[in-house]
């Protein structure tokens, strides 16, 4: 490469003038950026432009069913714009060589990678971290993942996932934030937030990445990749908004969703990934495809071939093809047979090239690939301790009818029983990338180090997880009749949730509900523990055992979290944000359906309901329980009538009427009693975490306005409609107060 042509490409791109690092601002680019992107794209042919619009995985992790040897080679030629899979300062340093030093333009890598919740201090499933409730955490656990990756030569993150499900026989309900769409939007943000800190450019933030687009949490029968199709109402009123609220957040990038939406593939779907996200949105970053997904649309059958599949995906406005190859298989030719715009490429080249400009990649290539930072920032203290705190915060107190717990920590001879106490592995659930699970703390290592020296614990595996061996049954019964207590831990393997993990049924796996009723019939005290990524259909649990703890996976500081809980270090404060139903058959069953016009009435035969089954969850939406209790006042709202212009404030008198200080959620819900179109009979529209001491009360106030009373009405416009609204605050979505008011 010959010294004129260097300065020339240096001075092009403005490597010599400016020095300074770029953050990007609120809309994701600056003119200054704009400029030196623009003076690159002059410099680029066309085999090098489509060689951006890549995105191949290493061989250092797998996520999916193709892997390409020679993605070095590729890098080398300058068919590459991003890899990953791959982190590690020195890993990441090594493959940005190839492309920095031997590429034509030296235009540096992006380096992608699933930290979905955590890189290597690992918290609990986003399931899990949803219950929490808890914004401010949630924020912060995006932030140390953040700082953990981009640490590790890391750029971008492909999460949140913002899919909102509300079908348990899917396994990717796991990596969201549950079935509620107002609760679904505000940790959307709150996870963006974190991972972008205070702007692309800094060195400890990475790209967000909102997946997947879209609405694949809806996928038919819980059945992953499968078909969804719903109306646009649903599609905007239910799915949309958390993606939206992402993308407003300031999200980077957007990751396009392997279902087909209303017969379209979302990788081919213009109507999304144009009409929506770029002009209704005004999303001004990038759109990467999911896994192979420009390639799926063969099989979908909505493209025959390479080049109708890859001109369809560019097309409908998907700037990265990931891991397909499709568009360095064909774009190229297509432009040169005069059947693709070559600008369609442009736009594409320079919305990835913005974010590398942005990153401060072509001032320094390597600047996130540096080993000292490395081994100082990684699992430090104070990050596990966040990862514990965010742990205890996630768990849900199921039942506690007895009061066995808070277990007292003097106990003498408390057996750990179950397939999930010493499950190490599985604590840190699906998902979790880099976490080094040889670290997590097991149920059983977290009791032990909670309780006094003079307790015994004792341990018996009980069973496998997932399979019909009874070895270790008359073991752990032996074990439990020794004991004054017994913790029971029983659950799901890690991966029988996450991608490619649907389930038919939602029972305990293995011969684990045998191993809970023996257990039971000892006669002794029992507190179930469950470690799984999904609601379960634990009705028979429910009705026979009186504590029952739901603690998720819950990351690399799992036992602890659990001890601080079962021992009342942690008062538990998480409220589910998913719908436990009873049966399988129930589904899809969640808080805010609509009425019908047959709503059930046990006395009347032809109202909607089932011969065997009742109407009811196991567990509601909303719903946890405290060590203390909490008693509601009325709801008293400041007006009984509003005009379309005013806001209505809404109080609550919230009481902790039991012995112990303790955390509420405390939850806000309106229902449009009539509108041109039928309304849910809850909805959403608010929450409140609040900490009372015992005897302690405080006014809880929310203020409603028309926009938390819109809705899609009968002509798709987005507003209100006047007329009666019912609101509810409660600690749950069942359990509520009620008043009402009138839009005029
Ligand atoms: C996977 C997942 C997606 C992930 C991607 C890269 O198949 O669907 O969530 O980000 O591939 O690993």
């Amino acid at each position: 490469m010959n010294r004129i042509y260097l300065i020339v490409i240096a001075a092009a791109i403005g490597l010599a003038g400016c020095q300074e690092k770029h953050t990007a601002s609120a809309s994701g680019s600056n003119s200054k950026i704009d400029h030196r992107v623009d003076s690159l794209l002059v410099l680029m042919t066309l085999e090098e432009k489509v060689g951006q619009l890549t995105l191949f995985t290493s061989d250092y992790d797998v996520t999916g069913p193709t892997i390409r040897e020679n993605y070095k080679e590729d890098i080398k030629a300058g068919k590459v714009g991003a890899i990953f899979n791959a982190f590690g300062a020195d890993y990441t340093r090594k493959l940005q060589e190839i492309a920095v030093k031997e590429t034509r333009l030296h235009i540096p890598l992006l380096f992608g990678y699933d930290v979905i919740h955590g890189h290597r201090t690992i918290f609990p499933i986003p399931l899990g971290e949803s219950a929490s409730w808890d914004l401010a955490a949630m924020e912060q656990s995006a932030r140390i993942a953040a700082e953990e990756a981009s640490a590790e030569g890391l750029h971008w993150t492909f999460a949140p996932m913002c899919d909102i499900a509300r079908d348990p026989r899917w396994g990717r309900m796991a990596e969201g934030a549950g079935e509620d769409t107002y609760l679904g939007s505000r940790i959307a943000e709150a996870r963006v937030k974190g991972f972008q800190g205070k702007g692309i450019g800094e060195l400890d933030a990475v790209l967000a990445c909102v997946k997947h687009f879209a609405a694949y949490g809806a996928v038919q029968a819980g059945r992953d990749y499968h078909t969804t199709d719903m109306s646009d109402r649903v599609l905007r009123e239910v799915y949309l908004p958390p993606y939206k609220a992402a993308v407003d957040a300031g999200a980077a990038t957007v990751m396009t969703s392997f279902n087909e939406l209303n017969g379209i593939p979302a990788s081919g779907n213009k109507y999304l990934m144009t009409d929506i996200l770029r002009k209704e949105w005004n999303f001004t970053g990038f759109v990467v495809t999911d896994y192979t997904s420009i390639m799926e649309m063969i099989p979908h059958g909505i493209a025959e071939d390479t080049a109708s599949a890859a001109a369809l995906a560019l097309e409908a406005g998907v700037d990265m093809d990931m891991q397909a190859g499709f568009y360095n298989d064909a774009l190229g030719k297509l432009v040169k047979e005069g059947k693709l715009k070559e600008s369609l490429i442009d736009d594409a080249v320079r919305r990835i090239l913005q974010k590398k400009f942005e990153l401060g990649l072509f001032e320094d290539p390597y600047r996130f690939s540096n080993e000292e930072r490395e081994k100082t920032t990684v699992m430090k203290k104070e990050f596990l301790d966040a990862a514990r705190d965010g742990a205890r915060k996630s768990i849900v107190l199921l039942k506690n009818d007895k009061n066995i717990l808070p277990l007292s920590k003097s106990i003498k001879r408390l057996a750990v029983i179950g397939p999930m106490a010493d499950a190490r592995r599985e604590m840190i659930g699906s998902w979790s990338a880099a976490g080094d699970w040889k670290k997590a703390v097991t149920i059983l290592e977290g009791i032990k180090a909670a309780v006094s020296p003079g307790t015994q614990v004792l341990y018996a595996k009980g069973s496998n997880i997932n399979d019909d061996s009874t070895k270790y049954l008359a073991q752990a019964i032996q074990t439990a009749k020794q004991a004054d207590v017994v913790v029971l831990t029983v659950g799901e393997a890690a991966l029988m949730t996450g991608e490619a993990a649907s389930r038919a049924s939602l029972n305990l796996p293995g011969i684990q509900q045998r191993l809970v009723e023996e257990i039971q019939k000892t006669g002794k005290p029992v507190v179930v523990v469950l470690s799984n990524g999904r609601p379960l259909t634990i009705n028979w649990i429910d009705q026979h055992i009186s504590s029952v703890v739901e603690t998720w996976f819950l990351g690399t500081q799992a036992g602890h979290a659990i001890a601080d809980v079962l021992f009342g270090d942690y008062n538990p404060a998480g409220k589910l944000t998913v719908t436990f139903p009873r049966s399988v058959g129930q589904i899809p069953l969640f808080y805010n359906m609509k009425n019908t016009g047959r709503p059930m009435d046990p006395n009347n035969k032809y109202t909607s309901k089932y011969l065997d089954e009742s109407n009811e969850p196991l567990y509601p939406f909303g719903y946890g329980l405290s060590y203390t209790t909490f008693s509601y006042g009325d709801v008293v709202l400041d007006k009984n009538k509003i005009s379309q212009q005013e806001e209505v404030k809404v109080t609550c008198k919230v009481t902790n009427s039991g012995k112990l200080a303790g955390e509420e959620v405390v939850q806000l819900y309106i229902r449009d009693l009539v509108g041109s179109v039928t309304r849910p009979v809850k909805e959403l529209r608010n929450f409140q975490k609040i900490l009372l001491q015992p005897g302690e009360s405080k006014d809880v106030t929310f203020t409603l306005t028309q926009q938390d009373l819109s809705f899609y009405r009968k002509d798709m416009s987005f507003g209100v409609e006047p007329g009666k609204f019912e609101v509810y605050i409660g600690g749950n979505s069942r359990d509520v107060k009620k008043a009402a008011f009138v839009l005029q």
